[in-house]
């Protein structure tokens, strides 16, 4: 399933935006998006990685990603090239007790690709295709100083349940990590405003 811009938008000064799940590389997708996760780790928002790794590791890495039976793989396009990413991560079949319960993770957008909606449209497809293989929550975590994705995880009715001062280690100092869920049938009559009592609606 692709999402794309809004139906009846002028889009001719708008770059085209897409969202997809990919189950195969073609073309120049697999460089696409190592370039566009290169870009992000150097800029900060490298899902882990703290320096680009060797781009044999890289490619390897998201080869391997496809083969997981438990991981989705979406992309966001910005004028058809691969801008960004997100996984959904779906529980291991031993796991009954959380088998409605799935993982948003990994999500970044190349800074070039930022603030065209691209992260809002792959964070939706995401719940779609959770509410589609049948889970009920997802959960994911970040770091504290990811300001611009806390909010919009919030805005979306992510419930922050918990904090972790020793999150990630990064130069030399504890990150600060929080950690969200959403009730994907919870209607928004009972979701209040969709932010746990402890972070409040402000974030951090
Ligand atoms: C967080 C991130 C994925 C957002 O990507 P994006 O495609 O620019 O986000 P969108 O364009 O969908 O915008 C989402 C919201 O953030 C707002 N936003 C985007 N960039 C912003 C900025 N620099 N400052 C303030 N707000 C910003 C948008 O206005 C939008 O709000 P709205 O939907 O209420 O209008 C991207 O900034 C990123 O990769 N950051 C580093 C890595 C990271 O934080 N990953 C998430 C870890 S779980």
């Amino acid at each position: 399933m692709t999402v794309t811009s809004e139906p009846g938008e002028d889009l001719r000064d708008k770059p085209a935006t897409a969202v997809e799940r990919l189950t195969e590389f073609t073309g120049p997708d697999l460089h696409d998006l190592c370039d566009a996760a290169e870009a992000a780790i150097r800029q900060g928002g490298g899902f882990g990685w703290l320096s680009p790794p060797p781009r044999e590791v890289m490619e390897a890495y998201w080869k391997g990603v496809l083969l997981v039976p438990e991981r989705e793989l979406f992309v966001a396009r910005l004028d058809r090239t691969v801008a960004g990413s997100a996984q959904l991560v779906r529980p291991a079949r031993n796991n009954e007790a959380q088998a409605f319960v799935g993982h948003l993770t990994t999500a970044f957008m190349a800074p070039w690709a930022r603030g065209h909606g691209l992260a809002r449209m792959l964070v939706e497809a995401i719940e779609a295709a959770a509410r589609r293989a049948g889970l009920r929550v997802l959960n994911l975590d970040v770091r504290a100083t990811q300001e611009v994705a806390i909010r919009l995880y919030e805005s979306l009715g992510y419930r922050r349940w918990g904090t972790h001062p020793h999150y990630a280690w990064i130069d030399g100092a504890w990150v600060t990590g929080y950690y969200y869920y959403k009730d994907l049938f919870e209607t928004d009559a009972s979701s209040g405003d969709g932010n746990s009592g402890e972070g409040g609606s402000s974030g951090p």
